[in-house]
């Protein structure tokens, strides 16, 4: 099932990729203004004070990541040295509402910090989709604001979105994952991709580009549509410290490689299916906050402070986050951090 469902965003945007419009083609360069984005966010997604303009609901957590052989061999990384890396964690549900009810569908995030010896951090923000849902800053600028509600009819204008969508179909690729996925049963059985490329730099300075998951080890879970319901819309936190303390918190950290001619300047097209996979290492969650504190709270996780080891990928999102995470993070200190 999850394959059928993989291959159809993998062929589905690289359909959309043969086929790009001007309009597609456009939104594929130039840069956003982080102050016009974080503003655009709020605009369409509601302003709350002092919350993560995006994945605004979540919880503070700590753990330890042991790097295996292959990545050792992989890279140089002292991440990979295969001694107890302490590790920051926060999980969270996407959108910018700090009340996002847990019995939907939709986003989950996994941000870690490996905090390394000397002083060297890395930081990550993955999501529970193999895509995300823009494959540029302006493309991603123009799907929240063609979402923008009308100030008389408190809802988005149809025609607006739809000549938005039409013109950018690869937007619409994440959103068909997430409803083809049942709601997950908690933040430690579901799957969290790392979207982006990512290039692994060994010893010898060979690099290796590939594209991570974080795969729970206990396997995949998630609600039926009346289980969901019986859950409720806050019951992720709770089941996540009873997971932790039954030391059933654990994620391979598994790294699909890229071969030549492999698409890996995209958020929106994963690699061709049947990739090698290597497990490059395994992150354990040991203790989650019993309240909304926690060495998380004001953090921003910013993909682009990596370890020497690891380097970006040319993906225009990817360089693109780091403004406007910093520009939310300046907010929400400055209105008081809440989460
Ligand atoms: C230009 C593109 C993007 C913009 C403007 C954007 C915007 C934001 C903002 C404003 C935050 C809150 C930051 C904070 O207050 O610390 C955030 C959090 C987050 N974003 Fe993005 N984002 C972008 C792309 C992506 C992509 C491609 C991914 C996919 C992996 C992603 C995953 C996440 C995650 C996981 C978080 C929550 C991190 C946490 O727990 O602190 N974002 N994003």
């Amino acid at each position: 099932m999850k394959k059928t469902i993989l291959t159809a965003v993998a062929s589905a945007a690289t359909l959309v990729a043969l086929t790009a419009t001007p309009a597609v083609q456009a939104a594929e360069t130039g840069d956003v203004d982080p102050t016009r984005m974080v503003d655009a966010f709020e605009a369409t997604n509601g302003k709350f004070e002092g919350y993560r303009r995006s994945g605004a609901k979540g919880i503070c957590a700590v753990g330890e990541f042991v790097g295996s052989p292959e990545g050792r061999a992989l890279s140089s990384a002292s991440v990979f040295s295969g001694s107890p890396i302490p590790v920051i964690v926060r999980f969270s549900v996407g959108g910018a509402n700090p009340k996002a009810a847990d019995n939907s569908k939709g986003q989950r995030n996994m941000a870690l910090q490996f905090n390394l010896p000397g002083g060297e951090t890395w930081q990550m923000g993955n999501i529970s989709a193999p895509v995300f849902g823009a494959s540029s800053p302006v493309q991603l600028l123009g799907r929240v604001e063609s979402l923008r509600p009308d100030p008389a009819t408190k809802a988005a204008d149809p025609a607006k979105v739809k000549a938005f969508v039409d013109a950018n179909p690869e937007v619409l690729l994440q959103g068909k994952y997430f409803a083809s996925q049942p709601v997950p049963a908690s933040f430690g059985s579901v799957n969290y991709w790392g979207v982006h490329a990512f290039g692994f730099v060994n010893a010898k300075g060979e690099t290796q580009f590939g594209k991570w998951i974080f795969e729970p080890v206990g396997g995949v879970a998630g609600l039926s549509d009346d289980e969901a319901k019986a859950r409720g819309a806050t019951f992720l936190f709770d089941e996540l410290r009873q997971r932790a303390q039954a030391g059933k918190l654990a994620f391979n950290f598994n790294l699909e490689l890229a071969q030549a001619g492999d698409k890996i300047d995209s958020a929106t097209v994963p690699l061709p299916e049947g990739r090698k996979k290597l497990m490059l290492g395994m992150l354990k969650v040991t203790s989650v906050a019993p309240d909304a504190g926690g060495d998380c709270l004001n953090i921003t996780f910013n993909p682009m402070v990596l370890p020497k080891g690891v380097k970006g990928s040319a993906d225009p999102m990817l360089a693109a986050r780091a403004a406007p995470y910093g520009v939310s993070l300046g907010r929400r200190l400055t209105e008081g951090s809440k989460q």
